[in-house]
């Protein structure tokens, strides 16, 4: 999949947010905990939500996604904690089927996680704390294999705070016998929305969105109705999207507590930040300013907006940079940015931006998808038409991007064939 795209026009009116991708994931792990039926509302329509949908059937779980943005999950029927299709392999969040498995069964089989290549990515500190609550552990034809006689409290201290690692222990912990401490825990909005959603199904979890959280195990969970989060990454994507199309771009429905990050570095760059009860306004300015990042775990800035980030500053006047801290594989956008004329240069694990003029239009290829949808707010702030391959990765976190991009007057098309990528260059061209 492709998107053609014409770069020019200020992006300007409100988009909607959708439910956060990264919370649904764990919640939707977290609801086949229980025999009872759980509704979850504000389900973002997105391929990894389909993905882990398509993984839940497979083991025998009953899902009636009749409405487009709520889901209907009944597990009383799971037959197999053996969850290796192969499209759960292609997603990172399929490893919370090992805590939710382990948790309810005592048992689970879960094909290594894939996901964005953007580093290594070890699952060491999920495997240890799984193994303090009393499971043991072996790797198989590429499955991790997880068995427990019984699962006990523990009390696990990560060495580094890792979103997965801290969802992960959360939902074996919560049917574990005993008390469970998670130390140095992941702050992240999405993993206090995993905790509320537990908690609203029978779990006992205190301190979450804190470095410690407390978890008494309960014997089961019921079923729950829950609405998912808004989306601090989409939501902060469209508020990138205004800035570099000097714009002005309304994002709602979104917490503005979990924006501080973004909206801090967006007025340092100039833009203009009016926060008003569940939306923020950004008013991008005709010169942005650059500053220095460094991506953080939360409340820092996240590293999903990191390649968003480095579009507006190779927009911005002087000389910025941005140290990435999380992961170690994450400027390969930077090259792409080089095409269109950004003069950047990466050492180590610090890029630099400095000033070049605007962007021109280039042949691209999205290499993740943060930095596949970096790459489009890239596309609509040069001059001339840009064509990005590699769309299927922007796919599995941006529910339909292009058209709420449209709604704010970008000019984008979605395309699958070259036929398609020459005739829609003629439209927009
Ligand atoms: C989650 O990944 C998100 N994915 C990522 O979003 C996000 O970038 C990341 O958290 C950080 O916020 C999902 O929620 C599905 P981590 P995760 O465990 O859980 C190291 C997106 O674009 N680490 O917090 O994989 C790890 O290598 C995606 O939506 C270990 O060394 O991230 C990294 O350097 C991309 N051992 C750091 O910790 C472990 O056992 C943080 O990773 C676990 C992690």
């Amino acid at each position: 999949m492709r998107y053609v795209m014409k770069g020019g026009n200020p992006l300007a009116g409100e988009v909607t947010i959708s439910g956060a991708k990264n919370a649904a994931l764990g919640i939707l792990a977290a609801a086949i905990m229980s025999d009872e039926t759980v509704i979850i509302e504000n389900l973002p329509d997105v391929r990894d939500v389909a993905v882990m949908l398509e993984a839940f059937r497979e083991i025998g779980v009953l899902v009636d996604r009749s409405e487009r943005h709520r889901v209907k999950i009944n597990a009383a029927n799971i037959f197999t904690a053996c969850a290796d299709n192969p499209s759960i392999k292609k997603i990172r969040a399929g490893y919370y089927l090992l805590g939710a498995l382990l948790g309810k069964y005592r048992h689970a089989e879960v094909s290594m996680p894939g996901g964005c290549n953007i580093g290594n990515r070890p699952i060491d500190q999920h495997l240890k704390g799984f193994r303090m609550l009393g499971a043991v552990h072996e790797n198989n034809n590429s499955r991790v294999i997880l068995d427990a006689k019984e699962l006990k409290g523990a009390h696990i201290f990560l060495d580094m705070a890792s979103v997965g690692a801290t969802i992960n222990l959360m939902l074996a912990a919560v049917l574990a016998k005993g008390n469970t401490t998670i130390e140095n825990a992941a702050k992240e909005p999405h993993i206090v929305d995993v905790a509320n959603m537990l908690n609203s199904m029978g779990a006992k979890i205190k301190g979450a969105g804190m470095d410690t959280i407390r978890i008494t195990g309960v014997e089961r969970l019921h079923g729950t109705e829950y609405a998912i989060i808004p989306d601090q990454i989409e939501a902060g994507t469209f508020m990138m999207a205004a800035a570099v199309t000097r714009g002005d771009v309304t994002v709602r429905p979104i917490i503005p507590t979990h924006m501080d990050a973004i909206s801090a570095k967006l007025m340092e760059m100039g833009c203009e930040i009016i926060e008003q009860g569940d939306s923020i306004r950004v008013v991008g300015r005709p010169a942005l300013y650059s500053c220095n990042v460094k991506t953080q775990p939360y409340p820092g800035f996240p590293t999903d907006m990191q390649p968003q980030m480095g579009v507006a500053l190779s927009l911005a006047e002087g000389v910025g940079t941005i140290t990435e801290s999380i992961f170690e594989n994450r400027f390969k956008y930077v090259d792409e940015l080089s095409k269109m004329g950004a003069d950047t240069e990466v050492k180590g694990s610090v890029a630099i931006f400095k000033s070049s003029g605007p962007l021109k239009a280039a042949e691209l290829v999205a290499p993740d998808l943060r930095a596949g949808a970096a790459l489009v707010l890239a596309g609509l702030a040069a001059e001339g038409v840009t064509v990005l391959d590699g769309v299927d990765y922007v796919l599995r976190g941006y529910e339909d991007f292009d058209e709420k991009l449209r709604g704010l007057g970008a000019e984008i098309i979605l395309t699958d064939s070259e036929e398609d990528v020459a005739q829609s260059k003629l439209r927009i061209g």
